[in-house]
């Protein structure tokens, strides 16, 4: 029996001032952790239980398609200088020397370890597929340690590695490992959205990162009720059709007196519109690999954002940063403010680059400008695909305190490219199912990952096929944070809270909670109610409940407020109630508190228990 007054339970009334995000405060103020340095933590006894029930669920899912190993954390240099991943580590890697002087790391991650497994035993095809996973304390010396357990320097990772003969099994092993995660997640109660992620400079052909949408995240990522997620980097959406205005005049670009209407605010103000019928031009500098500082301009509805790395990718240039006001002179030849796509054609690549229109991909603009190397210094105009089809909208003239209006793309200007630059909005339609879009900040929970051949290649996996023929086994790797698991549990619950109460409250899922339920004796001095509560507690536990009975002396409040503090889903106030064979059991996942007879009460639980975890 768990009794809180002999157990370890350092609860606080306020959270160190340093402690930012919701989870790093109710960790703290409930006693599950304590930090030791940055971005180290010790956890106590409360925090370890969860962890180990999270462990736990992990390792039934992982055990259903996979082999538990358990791989050193202390590494030899020459294992990582084989992958190439010595060097490249960079200062992420923590690095020691034994006492001859050898270099030695703690290890990030574990496929240089598996791979040489891998290599000194696998032999021939009929050992294939495998799936080996562990689940094991990472390092990473992360630049800005921060958010409690969110990004820590020291962290439970469950990694997995797959071996397959070919392309096709190694389908094969991500499905499953799909499937599992979704089993985890699922059960350890969170909501959770799949995200096709970028492969990255790890060479693999496919990759997706399971996030769970918290403000705490550091994350930016949409999704629909279709199924449909993307990270911000690569979202897209359907705009809903705009109404283009009603021209004026003779209907050709009309340029009208602005006097101080620099911002879009002040534009669509004075010209009486809404700034989607606005053109909004961003202008940047950035770099081709070699070549000096290439002006890239970027046109987009007034009411719409530039996303940089889509920018990027689309101009293929890197590194880009706002240009200055004599680069705006410069390379547009008007005042921030004024700027506008009318006029910059003249300094743009004309000619061969016209060649170009709307969707044509880079390796088409790249191929011109090899011919053509002088083309390659010249200003990158990419016109957002928001603007395709539009009509008669204003835009700045290049000039100080000048507008055009009845500006209309493709005929008054021409873009060295059309392509998706903008960021989505809330609310704007997928491009699958037509489902509005939900955006928000949103942390990484896990990854699952096509390595392909990066390792078994470079560290010498070979195995004999069916026809005696040496191959090269195939990879996959699949990473769960373990701490985030609980981090974005609390978050989650923290949020639905905080909406409701105002309050910083949470409850964590049954399945990971450190107990399921707190059976509180409201007086203890009061021998009936001790003794019921004591017989509860008995009964719930030899039914399977995980229970903490709260036997401490103190005033009820004071024990109601602490069993909120540690998250526990469901309390049982042992009280008053009692005289009429009553208990109360309090549902905190659900806000709901109930009378109820307590010779019913542990039946009742345990069905509520099993739905939840159902
Ligand atoms: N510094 C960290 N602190 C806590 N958990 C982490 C940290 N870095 C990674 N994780 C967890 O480990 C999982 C697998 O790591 P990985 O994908 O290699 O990390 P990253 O996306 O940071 O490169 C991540 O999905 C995340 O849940
Ligand atoms: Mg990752």
């Amino acid at each position: 029996m768990h009794r809180w007054s002999k157990l370890f339970i350092p609860t606080l009334r306020e959270a160190p001032a340093d402690a930012e995000v919701a989870s790093h405060k109710l960790l703290l103020r409930a006693g599950y952790i304590r930090q030791l340095g940055a971005g180290i933590y010790s956890y106590l006894p409360l925090g370890q239980r969860s962890l180990n029930k999270i462990v736990a669920i992990v390792r039934q899912e992982m055990d259903k398609i996979g082999q538990e190993f358990f791989l050193p954390a202390l590494n030899p240099a020459e294992i990582w200088e084989e992958s190439g991943r010595w060097t490249g580590m960079g200062d992420n890697m923590f690095r020691l020397k034994d006492r001859k002087g050898a270099s030695l790391c703690l290890a990030m991650t574990h496929e240089e370890v598996i791979t040489s497994i891998a290599r000194n035993e696998l032999r021939s095809y009929k050992q294939l597929p495998q799936i080996w996973y562990q689940i094991q304390t990472k390092f990473r010396d992360e630049p800005r340690p921060k958010s409690g357990l969110l990004r820590v320097r020291q962290f439970l990772m469950k990694d997995a590695y797959s071996f397959d003969l070919d392309a096709a099994g190694l389908d094969e092993s991500y499905k499953k490992n799909d499937a599992a995660y979704r089993a985890i997640f699922t059960r350890c109660g969170l909501e959770f959205v799949v995200v096709e992620a970028d492969s990255g400079a790890m060479g693999g052909s496919q990759s997706q990162e399971f996030m769970v949408y918290t403000e705490a995240g550091e994350d930016l990522i949409a999704s629909s009720a279709s199924g449909y997620a993307a990270n911000i980097e690569k979202a897209t959406s359907r705009l809903a059709p705009v109404a283009d205005l009603e021209p004026s005049g003779d209907g050709m670009p009309e340029l009208v007196y602005t006097p101080g209407k620099a911002s879009i605010a002040d534009v669509t103000a004075f010209f009486a519109i809404h700034a989607a019928q606005d053109i909004k031009c961003v202008a940047f500098m950035g770099t081709r690999s070699g070549e000096p500082l290439r002006p890239v301009v970027a046109f987009l509805r007034g009411d719409h954002q530039v996303n940089e790395t889509k920018l990027s990718a689309v101009a293929g240039v890197s590194d880009l940063r706002p240009m200055t006001g004599e680069e705006l002179a410069l390379h547009i030849g008007g005042p921030a403010g004024y700027l506008g796509p009318i006029g910059i054609a003249e300094v743009m690549t004309q000619g061969s680059l016209n060649g170009l229109k709307s969707g044509k991909p880079l390796d088409k603009l790249k191929g011109v400008l090899r011919e053509n190397p002088a083309e390659g210094l010249k200003t990158i105009v990419i016109m957002d695909s928001g603007l395709e089809g539009r009509k008669n909208l204003v835009c700045g003239a290049n000039t100080l305190d000048y507008h055009y209006r009845n500006v209309t793309p493709g005929r008054d200007f021409t873009p060295t490219m059309v392509a998706d630059i903008r960021n989505i909005n809330e609310g704007e339609l997928d491009p699958l199912g037509g489902e509005p879009l939900r955006l928000g900040k949103a942390v990484e929970i896990g990854h699952i990952f096509k390595l392909g051949y990066k390792y078994s290649q470079s560290m010498g996996a070979r195995v004999l096929d069916a026809n005696g023929k040496e191959v090269t086994p195939i990879m996959g790797c699949y990473g769960i944070g373990i701490e985030r698991i609980l981090t974005a549990a609390i978050e989650s619950s923290a949020a639905k809270f905080f909406a409701t109460t105002d309050a910083e409250q949470y409850a964590l899922p049954p399945a990971i909670a450190p107990f399921e339920v707190v059976v509180t004796i409201t007086n203890v001095r009061e021998p009936d109610l001790l003794e019921a509560g004591e017989k509860l507690a008995r009964l719930l536990e030899s039914a399977g409940v995980d229970v903490l009975l709260d036997d401490r002396d103190e005033r009820a409040g004071v024990k109601f407020k602490d069993a909120e503090l540690i998250g526990v889903p469901y309390r049982v106030n042992i009280g008053k109630k009692l005289a009429d064979g009553q208990v109360e059991l309090v549902d905190r996942l659900n806000g709901l508190t109930t009378s109820l007879p307590v010779d019913s009460l542990s039946e009742h639980l345990a069905s509520l228990l099993a739905a939840s975890k159902s």
